[in-house]
């Protein structure tokens, strides 16, 4: 999702001169293949969007495969940029690396100043490493890796996986197959009281070039709209706009994740970035793509 989404920006910016690599091509965590590749092709700028990424239920159970599968293609991919000349690297990151019960909204100096929700900490530390290496790198190698933390993502090309996906496109499937199916009602996971926000990926993708164009520095930058709503709002509002009028039941025996995570987004704000699509727009556009490409996606 966020790979195609950096890569439209770049092409509507005018940008020509782009190498993209799949999974199927490249597989990152493949240390050999990503030297030879980095070597071919001495890449000048890199945006690291690669990451085994999953939700809640993903990350939970598979801690030590999103800890390693993450770490050694941050490794693999971070070191052989450096290798091999790279002017600057963009790592993209995740609001997850934050502590649990972090002061809100969530400014980029609390990193490391307290424990890690339990749910995701695998994958939270895998990313803490990536970011502190591009730092290293700076300190030890004045070089110019930069990170990004984003808050929830949704929109083109989401992962609409029923293990493996987040919230929102998770939402975006159940009440739509909900409503294909007439069902009368769909259970959510949590009591959905937890407090949330959501970046609709075309204005990151604008974030990520634009701080790839113009900041320099060790400490990362947050993205997100600085908007929350609780995970029982969102639902009513996915439920709406997909059109599913049945019952909405919630599970309180299932975790709700860390109970609130909002980003403070002032830093990006002075820097000269803000989003543009609100929630309710930026589900309309997810919807209709999913709708688009369902078959494509086989679901
Ligand atoms: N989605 C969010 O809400 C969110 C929020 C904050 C931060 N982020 C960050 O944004 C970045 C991109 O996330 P996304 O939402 O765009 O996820 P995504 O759609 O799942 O994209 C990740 C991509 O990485 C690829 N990949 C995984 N393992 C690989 C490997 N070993 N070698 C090569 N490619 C591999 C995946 O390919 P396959 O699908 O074929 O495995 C997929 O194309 C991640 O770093 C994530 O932490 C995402």
């Amino acid at each position: 999702m966020v790979g195609s989404a950096i890569v439209r920006e770049l092409s509507r910016q005018g940008y020509t001169n782009l190498i993209v690599k799949s999974h199927a091509d490249l597989d990152l965590t493949r240390q050999v293949e990503v030297e030879e590749f980095f070597r071919d092709e001495k890449p000048e700028y890199v945006f690291l969007a690669a990451a085994k990424v999953g939700g809640i239920l993903g990350n939970a159970v598979g801690k030590a495969d999103f800890m390693y599968e993450n770490m050694e293609i941050e490794m693999n991919v971070i070191h052989s940029a450096w290798k091999n000349g790279c002017r600057k690297l963009e790592f993209l990151g995740s609001s997850c690396i934050y502590p649990r019960l972090a002061p809100q909204p969530i400014t980029e100096n609390c990193l490391l100043t307290s424990e890690l929700e339990k749910t995701n900490e695998a994958y939270a530390l895998a990313k803490i490493s990536g970011l502190k290496y591009c730092e290293y790198l700076n300190t030890q190698y004045r070089t110019d890796y930069i990170s990004v933390m984003p808050t929830n993502l949704y929109g083109p090309n989401d992962n609409y996986h029923l293990q493996n996906s987040h919230v929102l496109p998770a939402l975006i499937r159940r009440f739509h197959e909900a409503k294909e199916k007439n069902l009368p009602y769909v259970e959510c996971w949590g009591d959905g009281s937890a407090l949330r926000e959501f970046l609709y990926v075309d204005d990151l993708a604008e974030l990520c070039v634009f701080l790839m164009n113009n900041y320099h520095g060790n400490e990362t930058v947050n993205a997100g709209t600085g908007k929350e709503l609780t995970i029982k709002e969102l639902a009513n509002l996915v439920a709406g706009i997909v059109g599913y009028t049945g019952e909405i039941r919630w599970d309180a025996s299932k975790p709700n994740g860390t109970p609130r995570k909002l980003l403070n987004v002032e830093k990006a704000k002075a820097l000269g970035w803000t989003y543009h699509t609100e929630l309710d727009e930026g589900i309309r556009l997810t919807y209709r793509d999913f709708l688009e490409n369902t078959e494509r996606r086989g679901l």
